[in-house]
């Protein structure tokens, strides 16, 4: 299987693109700065290929995804993983972060899925997994941004899922729960002791087991339209 697994340099999406080069499939890395880290994740897969692009910028992820296409003439598994998050009040969230955060984690699906489900759509199979978050849901204070892009990204998986279901493809969102990535790590003290408040098992989710999660879902057939919460925070 072709895997293209945005922001796999660091954090979820390295377990992400590890854990589908532990089983043998072609596995296209992503990135948008940090170089190196993606040339290390690329060295620990046997067919690999490094890319970097803002996913903010339509044109850029679409000759990013043509030449995922040159090399393999096929995309089987996108994950839209790639994403920042901010913390601040609303009525103190600038109209730059609010900006950055919607055209990350929900513009940057978009322009993915629109690009890669094209070629899906001619392969008449496909599988989309979006990461999605928890506070997508629920919403939090001080991320109001991250949260209503977050929430977008669930209503886009819906929406594709239900306009694509006819031509074979899967489109799902997971929620990995708090993870001590960078992103996990940089927040403030009080969002993780929050999460483990609310955690039922009082535990951090790992980066490695979501990856087998989503590694596992992309191998089911007949799965679509689905949010999967990764913790034990109730809905
Ligand atoms: N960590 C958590 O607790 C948590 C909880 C719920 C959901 N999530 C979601 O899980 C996903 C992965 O998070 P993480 O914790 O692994 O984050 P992370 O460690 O901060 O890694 C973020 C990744 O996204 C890439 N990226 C960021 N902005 C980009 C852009 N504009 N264009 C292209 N790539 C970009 C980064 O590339 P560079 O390395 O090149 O900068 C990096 O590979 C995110 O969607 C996040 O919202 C995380």
């Amino acid at each position: 299987m072709v895997c293209l697994i945005t922001g796999s340099s660091r954090g979820l999406g390295r377990a992400i693109a590890l854990a589908f080069g532990n089983r043998g499939e072609q596995v296209a890395v992503h990135y948008k700065n940090k170089s190196s880290e993606a040339e290390e994740v690329a060295s620990q897969i046997k067919d690999s290929l490094i890319l970097k692009a803002d996913v903010r910028d339509f044109n850029r992820v679409k000759t990013l995804v043509e030449r995922v296409i040159n090399k393999w003439g096929r995309i089987d598994v996108l994950i839209n993983n790639a994403g920042i998050t901010k913390e601040a009040l609303l009525i103190k969230t600038t109209e730059k972060d609010f900006d950055d955060m919607v055209n990350t984690n929900l513009k940057g699906p978009f322009n993915f899925i629109r690009t890669v489900g094209r070629h899906m759509m001619k392969q008449k199979s496909g599988h989309i997994i979006n990461v999605a978050s928890f506070a997508g849901v629920k919403g939090k204070e001080g991320l109001s941004a991250y949260s209503a892009s977050k929430a977008g990204l669930i209503g886009l998986t819906k929406t594709a899922a239900k306009e694509l279901s006819r031509y074979n493809i899967m489109v799902n969102a997971v929620l990995p729960g708090y993870m001590l990535t960078d992103m996990g790590t940089e927040a403030n003290e009080r969002a993780k002791e929050r999460a483990l408040r609310e955690s039922l098992v009082k535990k951090f989710s790992e980066p490695d087991k979501v990856a087998e999660f989503i590694c596992y879902l992309s191998e089911t057939t007949g799965i679509t339209g689905q949010v999967f919460n990764l913790d034990s925070r109730i809905l």
